[in-house]
């Protein structure tokens, strides 16, 4: 029987500095991965979660690694450190699409220089990134977090264009809600929703696990 694969989770936000006291960020709570990093360990695999900024806490386990980060540059870092050692990542991190292209470094923007125009650059996609040199024994599943009357073709599309190996379409509503109602769209086009089809997070997280581990099992065999 073959070990159990080493899963890589990235959750919450990012905070791009504005300057020492000021950021951008997002409303992510990270309750998704967190939920993930719970149902991975539970079924044995050792697993690394990336943790953005967010007040919530992971469980205290030996089979579980946790690394914080606050901006995207971070979690560049940290992905590509890790994604070697690991067989399957979760990238549930809501990454800024934006960052400030100047950050006033040590010091604070004040007031009193007046009216100010914030000049923002594209991130860089870290998940498409990753493709390039990822493993044919790696899967690479992402989230799509859209508007429903678009829901399924923006994934399809996402998925698409950063070569994920599955989607995670995800209605725009779930933001900060406890419950979730998400298709998870494979490669090969398959679909496949759990039932009944809106659940809590936390049992989608054991619900998706279980559908990504079919997945390596079979990619593998
Ligand atoms: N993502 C990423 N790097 C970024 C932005 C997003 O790796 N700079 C990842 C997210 O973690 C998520 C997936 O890509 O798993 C989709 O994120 P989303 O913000 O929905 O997509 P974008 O590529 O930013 O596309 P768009 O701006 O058109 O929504």
């Amino acid at each position: 029987m073959n070990a159990p694969p080493r899963v890589l989770i990235s959750a919450g936000p990012t905070h791009e500095p504005i300057d020492a006291v000021r950021y951008l960020g997002n409303r992510s709570s990270g309750r998704m991965g967190l939920s993930l990093a719970d149902a991975a360990v539970a079924a044995g695999c050792p697993t690394t979660l990336l943790l953005g900024p967010t007040t919530r806490t992971p469980i205290d386990h030996s089979m579980l690694r946790v690394e914080r980060f606050q901006s995207c540059a971070d979690l560049e870092r940290l992905l590509n450190d890790a994604w070697p050692d690991h067989e399957l990542l979760f990238m549930a991190a809501a990454v800024a699409d934006y960052r400030p292209v100047e950050t006033c470094e040590g010091g604070k923007l004040r007031r009193r220089s007046g009216r100010r125009s914030l000049e923002l650059e594209p991130t860089p996609d870290l998940l498409a990134g990753l493709a390039g040199c990822s493993r044919d024994d790696q899967l690479r599943i992402g989230w799509a977090l859209e508007p429903r009357d678009e829901l399924m073709s923006s994934a399809r599309a996402k998925l698409d264009r950063k070569s994920l190996d599955a989607i995670i379409a995800n209605p725009l509503e779930t933001l900060e809600s406890d419950r979730i109602e998400a298709t998870l769209l494979g490669a090969d086009g398959t679909t496949r929703t759990p039932d009944p089809p809106s659940v809590s997070k936390h049992e989608f997280a054991v619900w998706l696990l279980e559908q990504v581990l079919e997945m390596h099992a079979e990619a593998r065999s």
